[in-house]
């Protein structure tokens, strides 16, 4: 059953509340009530590449920049761990600049003074990057193909290529990280067909997390008179993902929670089982501007934390304070 994108297509197209409560049973069945955390700290927002819907693009030249030290980023990491959470997503934009070994030896840092899983997320780097950071100690990368169709991908994101995120996407599962990838709802021309031929391209390579949002346009990009992608086909989607994915780690995306009200309860009524505080420091936090009008920036770092777990009550569930590694079905 759903091991094809025509099928994948009927499953994402078919009634609403039998698809929520397909969803809802599969997460319950499978993964219970707990809901992981994984705290995002956004290290720096300079970025090389010019995604057209991305905020922090270096086509922004609005934006100020900024990027935290070494030292910020283990005061960060040591204020999650005050928390008693035991993950941390250190995420930037793409640049060619960054410091392989400087990350290395962040990496190491954490893990020799935190029980602590380190997620990565700074796009598409070499095979010796990403090998060199395994060695260090990270245990998870996260790297969204966007979109799958090979169309709507070129026209979106010049001087780069569909084929070579794939590649990059295939030596991280290669190398052994817990691999993390989704989806952007609602992009311009992409079609339910699209949506579904992405779920199957997760399927197909079993990613350990999947990350659906929607679109939101920002106002110093080239998309910026196109519509939000919609909160109904977003949570079709995380539905449809866990129906036919089962133990994969799906988070309720900030960017869920950032359209004209929070929805984020409502993606983990659909299948989500995961929850992204951001931890990174206030006067940073609101340049991150990947889209606009993003939630909790003005918050400080470690108010998401208490938040989640009133999120989680909110739906009849708990937060699981552990790592929240994949289950293998
Ligand atoms: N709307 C929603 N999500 C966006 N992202 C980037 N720009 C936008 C936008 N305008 C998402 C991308 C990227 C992640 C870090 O942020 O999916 O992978
Ligand atoms: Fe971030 Fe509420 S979820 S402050």
């Amino acid at each position: 059953m759903y091991d094809n994108a025509e099928e994948i297509e009927s499953l994402l197209l078919s009634d609403g509340h039998t698809l929520l409560s397909m969803a809802d049973e599969t997460r319950r069945r499978y993964l219970g009530d707990g809901i992981y955390l994984r705290v995002i700290v956004e290290f720096s927002n300079i970025c090389n590449r010019r995604c057209a819907y991305c905020g922090i693009s270096a086509d922004n030249s609005a934006l100020e920049r900024y990027h935290l030290t070494a030292e910020e980023i283990m005061k960060s990491v040591a204020h999650i761990a005050l928390c008693g959470i035991k993950t941390v997503v250190l995420q930037s934009g793409e640049t060619d600049s960054l410091d392989e070994d400087w990350l290395a030896g962040i990496i190491k840092d954490i893990k020799r003074s935190f029980d602590m899983a380190v997620t990565l997320s700074v796009g598409e780097k070499s095979l010796s990057a990403y090998k060199k950071w395994k060695e260090a100690g990270a245990d998870r990368y996260l790297l969204k193909i966007e979109t799958t169709n090979p169309e709507i991908y070129t026209e979106l994101h010049p001087s780069m290529s569909l084929d070579n995120r794939k590649k990059c996407l295939s030596n991280l599962k290669s190398l052994g990280y817990e691999t993390g990838s989704g989806t952007l709802i609602g992009l311009p021309g992409q079609t339910p067909a699209d949506i579904a031929a992405d779920i199957d391209y997760f399927r197909k390579n079993d990613f350990e997390m999947i990350g659906t949002g929607p679109f939101i346009p920002h106002a110093n990009t080239p998309l910026q008179k196109e519509e939000h992608g919609s909160l109904p086909m977003v949570l079709r989607a995380v539905a449809a993902t866990r129906i036919v994915m089962r133990t994969v780690n799906m988070p309720a995306t900030t960017a869920v929670g950032s359209l004209e009200k929070d929805y984020r309860e409502e993606a983990l009524k659909w299948g989500a089982n995961v929850l992204m505080p951001n931890f990174t420091p206030l006067p940073y936090k609101k340049l991150y501007e990947i889209y606009p009008d993003k939630r909790c920036v003005n918050e400080p770092a470690g108010a998401c934390a208490g938040c989640m777990e009133h999120m989680a009550a909110g739906t009849g569930r708990f937060i699981d304070w552990g790592r929240g590694n994949r289950i293998k079905a």
